[in-house]
């Protein structure tokens, strides 16, 4: 039996939607942040070239599994291995394409939760002012001291973090906004959303990048040496693995790819569309919010009020200190600063629940499409889980990184691992080649089918050892007790995915034997 599923209304829609699934935190947070910390210049080039050759080819496996399921009237991992490699175990390993997205928007969406309370704070006025006065750390102090209390980290306790109310409050309004959407269905929840915040976003973004263009620092810096930090290429650093894992790293966070997301996204795509040409032009969009807009705003404002030695140290101290430190301590010094401050955090509200709701949409696609959940009931039940999680990251210390380090960097390469293997090896890469060209409005060049074949796999398996023989020994020593309780919900998490999974199987089989 298959539901009548949801369609995108537009391809226009589509592209937005996606775009807006891509761009989100991770372009214009993550990526200054890891841009400075590995050398500027420096990571630029593995950044282009892990684009190349993982970024493009796995956005086109995703957008093609999630067809291909769509076709088939699934949309996610689940449902998409099952069919493939027509073996009982593989839709389990498909749960990954589910619990990844779903444990990332655990944290996720609150820190998308900050933003929407700076934006607030900055437009009342309410964020710390620094004077223009001596060091570095004068500068950043307050800012520092605003975000510990935001997330309750001065207290004296070890253990539990304890964020003042305000902190929760914004937190569930995040949440019912991003059910809200959900609640809306695709095309007029996400779709309109995105057709809306998207042009936004760019609005904002050229606003402030304007603004950041023209600044000028008492010791003369300007706009050149800003930009020459990102854009002066450093060939030094390609010998560095560290680097490289870093920019494939991004990579992956930055197009939502080993998330299952983009599949899920793809699924709803109507008959007979192309994938190859939205594929890489939702790619292109990202790519251009991420070095463009995200690059030259928060570190060339950074490199040129504070200098590079200065902005490499900020970085290398906490992944949101540019954008929630640096930034709003130079927009303390500039005129009309509240307004620009204002603009930053609604942008970063914006890109972010644009990437939450497609954080979301895996879990809802499979209570609906394999459940046979309506979409009310999915979104509900969706949003319980998420409102009693949440509280892991919000109260525990380090239970956010654990869950970043875990989920959001190191499962998405072995869910891209899998996902790949299922598209040119279970499928046939021969068949996979036929499945991008299918309805294709782009002639796809030839390189690319060895490139999947055979670069992009190898990538990612050396990306994998590499981890599991620098970073995971270190990662798996049982350093406190809010790591294992971390651990500890992502293992319930998959136990539950493994029973919801069997569950429906089951109803299924049920129904075509009988
Ligand atoms: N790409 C998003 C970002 O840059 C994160 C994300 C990943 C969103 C996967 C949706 C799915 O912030």
């Amino acid at each position: 039996m298959l539901n009548q599923r949801e369609h995108w209304g537009s391809r226009i829609g589509l592209i937005l939607a996606v775009a807006g699934n891509a761009i989100g935190l991770g372009n214009f947070l993550r990526f200054p942040v890891q841009a400075a910390d590995n050398g500027g210049g420096a990571f630029m080039i593995p950044y282009m070239i892990s684009f190349i050759l993982l970024g493009i080819p796995l956005v086109w496996v995703e957008w093609a599994l999630g067809r291909y399921g769509g076709e088939r009237g699934h949309g996610t991992a689940i449902a998409v291995f099952d069919l493939i490699w027509k073996k009982p175990f593989a839709k389990y390993l498909g749960i990954l394409g589910v619990i990844i997205p779903l444990v990332v928007v655990v944290y996720y969406t609150y820190i998308e939760s900050w933003t929407l309370l700076y934006s607030f704070f900055s437009l009342i006025n309410k964020l710390p002012s620094t004077p223009v006065s001596d060091g570095l750390q004068d500068y950043l102090k307050p800012f520092e001291n605003f975000l510990a209390s935001l997330i309750g980290a001065n207290s004296s306790s070890e253990v539990f973090l304890n964020p003042p109310w305000y902190t929760y409050l914004f937190f569930v309004i995040t949440l019912l906004l991003n059910l809200y959407i959900l609640h809306r269905g695709v095309s007029a929840g996400i779709e309109k959303v995105a057709k809306f915040a998207m042009p936004t976003i760019f609005i904002m973004a050229f606003l402030l990048l304007v603004r950041v263009f023209t600044l000028t620092s008492p010791e003369g810096r300007n706009l050149l040496d800003g930009l020459g930090f990102l854009w002066n290429p450093d060939f030094s650093a390609l010998k560095d693995p560290k680097v490289w894992l870093a920019a494939a790293g991004q990579i992956f966070f930055t197009l939502s790819i080993g998330f299952g997301a983009i599949l899920t996204y793809a699924s709803y795509l109507k008959p007979k569309s192309d994938i190859a040409l939205n594929g890489l032009a939702s790619a292109s969009v990202n790519e251009f919010a991420e070095v463009i807009l995200g690059g030259s705003i928060a570190i060339t404002a950074s490199v040129i009020f504070f200098g590079i030695a200065a902005t490499q140290q900020i970085a290398s101290q906490g992944a949101f200190n540019l954008g929630f430190m640096a930034l709003p301590a130079i927009f303390a010094n500039i005129p009309y600063g509240e307004f620009f401050g204002f603009i930053w955090f609604l942008l970063l509200f914006f890109a972010g629940i644009t990437s939450s709701i497609a954080l979301m949409q895996p879990a809802i696609a499979f209570l609906e499409d394999e459940l046979g959940f309506s979409r009310d009931k999915a979104v509900i039940t969706l949003g319980i889980f998420l409102f009693i999680s949440a509280n892991i990251p919000i109260f525990l210390k380090g239970a956010l990184d654990e869950l970043d380090f875990w989920i959001g960097t190191f499962s998405l390469v072995i869910f891209a691992l899998l996902e790949t293997i299922t598209f040119v090896w279970i499928l046939g890469s021969k068949k996979a080649w036929e499945e991008l060209n299918r309805y294709a409005d782009i002639k796809v060049p030839k390189i690319f089918y060895y490139i999947l074949t055979y670069i992009s796999p190898a990538f990612l398996i050396v990306i994998l050892l590499w981890w599991t023989f620098t970073d995971l020994p270190t990662k798996l020593v049982p350093n406190n007790i809010n790591a294992w309780i971390a651990r500890g919900f992502i293992l319930l998490t998959v136990i539950i995915g493994v029973i919801l999974v069997k569950i429906a199987w089951e109803k299924k089989n049920g129904r075509t034997s009988s």
